[in-house]
């Protein structure tokens, strides 16, 4: 029993130690709306960079090449924002995200995007983990 305890304990350490590191890097998620997120590196600050490929229905920036992302991640806090300016297209705004992780593999956040005139827009997007 005293055995079992311990295990658990110690499982549940090691799974709250692995949350305790952050975003992770390198990794690849996908929103509902079918667009996809990759996060390249990030820094010993929590700073990242990585790429976002527009799929949403309804928008204008579509697909490849996608966008240069950048963001921070402090604890479970994740900002992230795209500039949708690839140089091939230019939808004249910016995105900014803003979540805290679930768990390593869920991103809640809601955005703004910024347009560079008219009034912004506001949403939420869920961020998985694939
Ligand atoms: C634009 O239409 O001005 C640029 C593309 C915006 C795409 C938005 S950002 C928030 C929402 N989530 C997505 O994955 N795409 C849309």
């Amino acid at each position: 029993m005293r055995r079992t305890i311990v295990t658990l304990l110690l499982l549940a350490f090691a799974q709250a130690s692995a949350f305790a590191q952050g975003l992770p890097p390198y990794s690849y998620w996908k929103n509902q709306r079918g667009s996809e997120m990759k996060i390249f590196a990030v820094g010993p600050q929590g700073n990242f960079t990585g790429l976002y490929i527009n799929n949403a229905p309804g928008y204008q920036c579509q697909g490849l090449p996608g966008f240069a992302l950048s963001g921070r991640n402090s604890g479970a806090n994740v900002t992230f924002t795209v500039v949708w300016n690839n140089g091939i297209q230019n939808c004249h705004s910016r995105t900014i995200w803003q979540g805290q992780m679930l768990n390593p593999s869920t991103l809640p956040t809601t955005w703004i995007l910024v347009p560079a005139s008219g009034p912004p827009l506001r949403g939420a997007d869920m961020f998985t983990r694939r």
